[in-house]
């Protein structure tokens, strides 16, 4: 019988990464990384790859045809069968509407926009990527499938939120709102891995 296989994005480091190896080392899983930091991606790939059981592939996952070709080399590498989706990959806060308003283009008078590229990865790429790992379940010969997605569970409400909490946060809020007695119709089951805080913090 073929092995299980996963798809961990951001899978070159941190929580990502670890996933991985449990996956390799405790449930005998054949697991695919995206990264986009190649160098440590595949250097943590050769480690782990003992018997053809550990890819790497250089993707940016905001980029939809790259995390999308991913999926259909993951499921071929894996003989036609994809078992698990780790949606994990993130970014910390790169901007913010708190920053200098000083910051206006020399030639408009304008402000700057303000850079959301962590909600793109932190949460826009998450939702394309249980889009396609949905599409690709189905096409399992067994019904079934996971789907996990790495969270935050910072409870400090009173505290304003960065771009980067609000997207990790999101994704939570997201998975929250899905119609799960749907989703799981076609036997796929959805979880939610967080991290972070868990405790209001005191008021200022
Ligand atoms: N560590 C924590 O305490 C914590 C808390 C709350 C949420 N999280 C979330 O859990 C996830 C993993 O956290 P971590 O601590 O392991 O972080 P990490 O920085 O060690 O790992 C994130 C990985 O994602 C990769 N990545 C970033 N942008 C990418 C992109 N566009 N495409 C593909 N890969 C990309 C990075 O290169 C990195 O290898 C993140 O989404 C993070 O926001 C972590």
């Amino acid at each position: 019988m073929s092995k299980p296989v996963a798809l961990i994005t951001g899978g070159g480091s941190g929580i990502g990464l670890a996933i991985a190896e449990h996956l390799i080392n405790a449930h005998g899983y054949r697991v695919v990384i995206l990264d986009v930091n190649k160098e440590r991606g595949e250097a943590e790939a050769k480690r782990l790859n003992v018997t053809d059981n550990c890819l790497f592939k250089e993707v940016d996952v905001t980029n939809f045809d790259q995390q999308a070709q991913a999926f259909q080399q993951t499921c071929e590498w894996g003989g036609g069968r994809l078992d698990m989706f780790v949606a994990n990959a993130g970014i910390g806060d790169g901007d913010s509407v708190y920053k200098d308003l000083k910051g206006v283009d020399e030639k408009t008078g304008l402000p700057k926009p303000v850079d959301l590229r962590t909600l793109d990865v932190n949460l826009n790429a998450v939702i394309q990527g249980v889009h396609l790992a949905r599409h690709f379940l189905l096409k399992n010969a067994t019904s079934g499938g996971k789907i996990v997605i790495t969270s935050e569970l910072s409870r400090r409400l009173r505290q304003p939120l960065s771009t980067t909490v609000l997207g990790i946060q999101a994704r939570f809020s997201w998975l929250r709102s899905l119609d799960r007695a749907r989703l799981r119709r076609n036997g796929h089951h959805h979880q939610c891995l967080v991290a972070g805080f868990d405790r209001d913090e005191p008021d200022a």
